[in-house]
């Protein structure tokens, strides 16, 4: 198998979860369970999936001078990854998060303070070009400034490379800022939020894939969390049904594929399989607490992905 390469220009932000019986009210005070603090950010938690699924990653971000920049160069180092592109600010702290994670359900509630995230610049996604000329697929969210998201994109696009643009957390975007995307991977809310669609059945996914699609990109896929994922395309519109393995924190959940898929992708297979595969490395991270640290190794990953779709990678 081809390994890939995937540069991902995103956030990285240091998560507080707090694991809770249940969420406090307005005004209300409630005693938790557990702290964990740790790396995280849509950007960096897609990265380490993408690595720990077998792909090359070079990861674009900007922290702060300060002690959270350093749980990401811990990370970093520990995984065996590059951070030859963390640019750093002087100006601005190194992005944070506050998480509630229910205990019971698994579901959280975010609170991120973007910080030097927010500080990336163009010239700094121009610095790592070499990096984009020898990737497979670039990946992007939105927990970054947009300029540096939109040069990613139109650097990607001048080396013919694959562009998956997960739109989280969902904001508003200048006009065009989707154009030329090859895959465009929303959650439920995020897909609700740019097709202007409430997501709750296959049918609605399928509608506002359709809607998306309007913003100039090749594919859409939803991810619809327990139900799996929707692809839709001009020509083709489908569910993936994901596996029933039970969720205690979903956080990074929409990041674990969007990381996975990427590598699937580079590795030149095809979409549905990728989906799967995705699927999988998502499906396991939720079984863990925790965002960056909860992602899978590609053997647990190659074993569920046997078990449940019968594929042999
Ligand atoms: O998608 C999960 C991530 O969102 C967390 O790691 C947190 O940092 C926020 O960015």
């Amino acid at each position: 198998m081809k390994k890939s390469k995937i540069t991902v220009v995103g956030s990285f932000i240091a998560d507080l979860a707090f694991y809770t019986p249940q969420f406090p009210r307005d005004g209300e005070s409630i005693i938790g369970h557990q702290l964990k603090m740790g790396p995280g950010g849509k950007g960096s938690n897609a990265a380490t999936a993408a690595s720990r699924s077998g792909g090359e990653v070079v990861m674009v971000t900007k922290v702060g001078r300060d002690n959270l920049a350093d749980i990401g160069y811990n990370h970093y180092k520990n995984e065996g990854m590059t951070t030859d592109y963390f640019f750093v600010s002087d100006t601005t702290e190194t992005g944070s998060a506050v998480i509630e994670v229910h205990a019971e359900s698994g579901q959280n509630r975010i609170i991120v303070v973007p910080g030097a995230n927010f500080d990336l610049t163009p010239d700094d996604v121009d610095k790592a070009e070499h990096e984009i000329v020898t990737s497979d697929v670039v990946l992007m969210q939105l927990e970054v400034n947009l300029d540096a998201a939109k040069r990613a994109i139109e650097l990607a696009k001048k080396h013919g490379k694959i562009v998956v643009f997960n739109p989280a957390p969902a904001k508003d975007v200048p006009c065009g800022m989707f154009l030329g995307v090859d895959y465009f991977t929303p959650n439920e809310s995020e897909a609700e939020f740019f097709s202007g669609i409430t997501v709750d059945t296959d049918e609605d996914a399928f509608r506002a894939g359709k809607k998306l699609l309007e913003l100039g990109v090749e594919n859409v896929i939803i991810t619809l969390g327990k139900r799996g994922a929707a692809f839709v395309s001009k020509s083709e519109q489908y569910i993936v049904p994901t596996t029933d393995l039970k969720a205690v924190d979903t956080t990074g959940a929409g990041d674990a594929f969007n990381g996975a898929l990427c590598v699937a992708l580079g590795e030149g297979l095809d979409i549905l399989s990728a989906i799967k595969f995705a699927n999988c490395v998502s499906s396991i991270a939720v079984t863990r607490k925790g965002s960056s640290d909860a992602m899978p190794k590609r053997c647990e990953t190659k074993e569920l992905l046997k078990k449940y779709y019968n594929i042999d990678l």
